[in-house]
């Protein structure tokens, strides 16, 4: 069980009185967190790797020490981290540093957020990828046998979500990734909506790539992690190079340092890496399992709660041991954003309303022109911000419908 209470006392946000109901689309951020980050500026500010004085050795140790929680927290070497801005960057990452040519296979899902779809067609548009997309049932399940039928000898690379941010479904990636590599291909899980929420370990899950975002784990924005198995590092092009990145450089060559420093041009977002690493730190001591247990008792209560509001329409599984705390709903005939509104002017309770980058899934399974109302929850939210949400749903129900 979460001390909830004490934890809430961590996120300077909900002193307002607010319902925050949209961690899905970013996470509140604690005030260990803010702290570390400040601490980078009040005390140690200066670049990393680069400075032999005392300042720029513990910029780089609260950097790399960043690097190595991150690891931690999905159980992968700290060399296997590559530092990035966010999950949409770590996937454009790997879709150009593949060398994808004409006629080798991508296999994807309609299930997945924007980030991790039209870098498929842009490949498709620039070299003749081919793109093959798997799709769901009408609640967002996915069949394995498509998957196998999907991939075949070409396939280079499947590239799938573990969760949906859309209908909190979690399509079967340990199976999929076995599949995928009995037949050659590359996995890339997108993360981003797994990590924040329960325990994610890379060797058990047997991917290749995994990305996911500092902002929507309790860390700031501007930080997120590619995790690129160590021995495919060799042959993944970095998507940008220049300073920190070489080993050596003379007027006519360069050569690529070893190493994720190799991926990483620039001076990097320090303080806000340094705050990603606090994150992991802070939610592995308050422990993945406590989270994901209690992320699936709000769950539960949502879902009922939710099938009970005078003409609501629930998408996705019924069953909360299906989905993990990612709820979109319409309401009779409110448009999404209406709703979105009635609910923070009524009530405080804030929630997104629209597509969810998701628009292929809205399309073509969910049938929804405007899009979807969704709320979500995490280790900050209690059984009171539910009622407070259910209800003002019902009021709205009854009284403006
Ligand atoms: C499943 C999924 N993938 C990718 C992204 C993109 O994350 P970011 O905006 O941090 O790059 C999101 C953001 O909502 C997401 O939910």
């Amino acid at each position: 069980m979460l001390d909830t209470e004490s934890i809430r006392k961590d996120f300077p946000f909900l002193r307002q009185g607010c319902i925050y109901l949209d961690s899905t689309a970013t996470s509140l951020t604690p005030e260990p967190v803010l702290n570390k980050m400040l601490e980078y500026y009040r005390e140690y500010r200066a670049n990393i790797e680069r400075g032999i004085y005392k300042a720029a050795q513990i910029a780089t140790d609260a950097f790399e020490g960043a690097r190595a929680e991150i690891a931690r927290l999905i159980n992968a070497k700290p060399e296997e981290i590559i530092l990035v801005r966010n999950t949409s960057e770590g996937i454009n990452l790997v879709a150009s540093g593949q060398g994808l040519k004409k006629g080798d296979r991508v296999v994807t899902t309609i299930l997945e957020h924007h980030s991790n779809f039209i870098v498929w067609l842009r490949a498709r548009k620039r070299v003749g990828a081919e793109v093959k997309v798997v799709m769901s049932d009408g609640e967002g399940f996915l069949d394995l046998s498509d998957f196998e039928r999907a991939i075949n000898g070409r396939t280079r690379l499947v590239a799938v979500t573990h969760t949906s941010n859309v209908l909190g479904v979690r399509p079967p990636v340990k199976e999929i990734v076995k599949m995928a590599h009995d037949k050659g291909a590359l996995v890339l899980v997108d993360g981003a909506q797994s990590v924040p929420h329960t325990k994610v370990d890379v060797k058990a899950l047997g991917c290749d790539f995994l990305a996911f975002s500092g902002h929507k784990m309790c860390g700031p924005t501007g930080a997120g992690a590619l995790y690129i198995r160590e021995d495919l590092q060799e042959k993944i092009e970095p998507l940008c190079i220049g300073g920190g990145t070489i080993e050596d450089v003379g007027i006519d060559h360069y050569r690529l340092r070893q190493g994720p420093s190799r991926y990483e041009a620039g001076t990097p977002a320090i303080a806000e890496v340094i705050g990603m690493g606090a994150a992991a730190s802070y939610l592995m001591e308050i422990g993945m399992p406590n989270i994901a247990a209690h992320d699936a008792s709000l769950t539960k209560k949502v879902l009922e709660g939710l099938q009970e509001v005078p003409s609501l329409t629930l998408y996705g599984p019924k069953d909360p041991r299906k989905r993990a705390g990612i709820f979109s709903f319409n309401l009779g005939r409110f448009h999404p954003h209406d709703l979105a509104v009635a609910l923070d002017a009524a009530a405080g309770v804030m929630v997104r309303s629209g597509h969810h980058c998701a628009l292929p899934l809205h399309k073509h399974i969910l049938k929804l022109d405007s899009g979807t109302v969704r709320a979500s929850v995490y280790l900050y939210n209690t059984e009171q911000d539910v009622e407070v949400l259910l209800s003002a749903l019902s009021e709205i129900s009854k009284t403006m419908l």
